[in-house]
């Protein structure tokens, strides 16, 4: 027998992004925003969504109900970017910045990833994937409800494949929905001398081996490369993006994180799902991305903690027509946050987003990046039911309301996945 449809009411607002699309320019602030909300849940789906006084005779009689209690519903969060599956914490690192040394000589000197490969290898599929888990499940208490998870702390086939079945493991029980990509390319391992040659074989190494086993096990949606000075070269970088799509992983990119290395550029041309970071992205980079559909994921959390005043240009990418997405970036080294709240933020606060701006960055814009903008990443008819319900009464709070939990309610595909009542 079919479900009965649920009807949640007594909301003070729903605040949406609208459409299957991915949105620019001034688009980025035209949220559909309904005072005095109901919404209507069918299947998994939202069935309706309205004003409380519209709703359906149909539905009134047969729905069960939910008080909303003169909360705000957002679409679920997609985090596009995560780096979800390591083992070991960096939190010594802190004390070093603030000493003066940079992320790039924390790394140099054996610290920064090498520490979390270590970690991350000496650590099981199954420690791994409780681990997953455990971040999955604060991602959702803070109103994500879709969230990429990237490899790229194994380094050699095992243990990426470690990484990528960990998070296979984790999916089943996960609060969120995930979508893996393969980060065989993060950096160079330890093991790898630094002349050119063996880098080189190395990266024949990654293409040859380590992608295509994957591929064979269906592990990763995505594959992933992080192109910057000292680690992966543009042309290692396209080697690897372009064995990734003929292995049928679509192609994101690190790019322009720690310098210009043209990234931006190489990810349109490409046809990348995305280009990440962007802290350095030149004007050049910043027309590729507007004239093409890779969008620009933007990773606030990362300058923050690395206590630089450098964020990416995110409104010169809006005004010149990007589409703009933010994430977390959850990572041990560089983010060390599951909240895609305080994306939301620092989005606002640090890089002059608008409120509606920063809300379909982090919804629709994400889904899009992530191939699913026809089934969530907006409250609408038709789309999978994964919304919060945040405890405020307007979307501003998000912003206004900083540094606290916003959200009580958390539902994916119709059903609660997290509660604070
Ligand atoms: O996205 N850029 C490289 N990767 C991560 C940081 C990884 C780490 O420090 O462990 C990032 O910022
Ligand atoms: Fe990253």
């Amino acid at each position: 027998m079919a479900e009965r449809p649920t009807l949640v009411r007594n909301l003070a607002q729903v605040a949406t992004p609208l459409g299957s699309s991915p949105l620019r320019g001034r688009a980025m602030r035209n949220l559909l925003v309904v005072p005095r909300a109901a919404i209507v849940i069918r299947e998994g789906r939202f069935a309706w969504v309205g004003e409380e006084s519209d709703v359906p005779d149909e539905f009134r009689a047969s729905c069960d109900e939910i008080d909303g209690r003169g909360g705000t519903a957002i679409p679920g969060f997609v985090d596009s970017h995560t780096h979800l599956p390591f083992a070991g914490a960096r939190e010594s690192e802190f004390n070093r910045r603030i000493d003066g040394e940079t992320y790039a000589e924390i790394a140099a000197s054996g610290g920064g990833i090498a520490s979390t490969v270590r970690a991350t290898r000496e650590a099981s599929q199954d420690e791994l994937s409780a681990l997953v888990l455990g971040r999955a499940r604060t991602m959702v208490r803070y109103g994500t409800t879709t969230a990429e998870a990237k490899s790229g702390y194994g380094l050699n086939l095992a243990d990426e494949l470690k990484q990528l079945r960990a998070i296979r493991a984790a999916s089943a029980a996960s609060p969120v929905r995930l979508v893996p990509t393969c980060l065989a390319a993060h950096e160079f391992p330890p093991e790898c001398p630094k002349d050119e040659l063996s880098r080189d074989a190395w990266v024949r190494g990654i293409v040859e081996e380590i992608m295509p086993a994957v591929a064979a096990e269906q592990l990763a949606r995505f594959c992933d490369v992080f192109v910057e000075h000292g680690v992966f070269t543009r042309e290692q970088g396209r080697r690897v993006l372009e064995a990734g799509s003929r292995l049928g992983m679509t192609p994101r990119i690190h790019a322009d994180e720690l310098s210009d290395t043209d990234g931006a550029a190489l990810a349109a041309e490409l046809g990348c799902a995305s280009a990440d970071h962007l802290m350095h992205v030149s004007d050049r980079g910043v027309r590729a991305l507007a004239a093409s559909s890779t969008v620009a994921n933007l990773l606030p959390g990362t300058s923050f903690f690395l206590m630089s005043d450098r964020y990416a240009p995110a409104r010169e990418l809006i005004e010149h027509g990007a589409i703009v997405s933010l994430s977390t970036d959850c990572n041990p080294g560089s983010s060390m946050t599951e909240s895609m709240q305080i994306v939301v933020q620092l989005a606002v606060l640090r890089m002059k987003l608008t409120v509606e701006e920063a809300l379909t960055a982090a919804t629709l814009n994400g889904a899009f990046s992530l191939g699913l903008a026809r089934e969530t990443g907006s409250i609408e008819a038709g789309k999978r039911a994964d919304f919060s319900i945040l405890d405020a009464p307007s979307y501003f709070h998000l912003v206004y309301h900083f540094g606290v939990n916003l959200v009580s309610t958390v539902y994916r595909d119709g059903r609660e996945v997290s509660s604070a009542l």
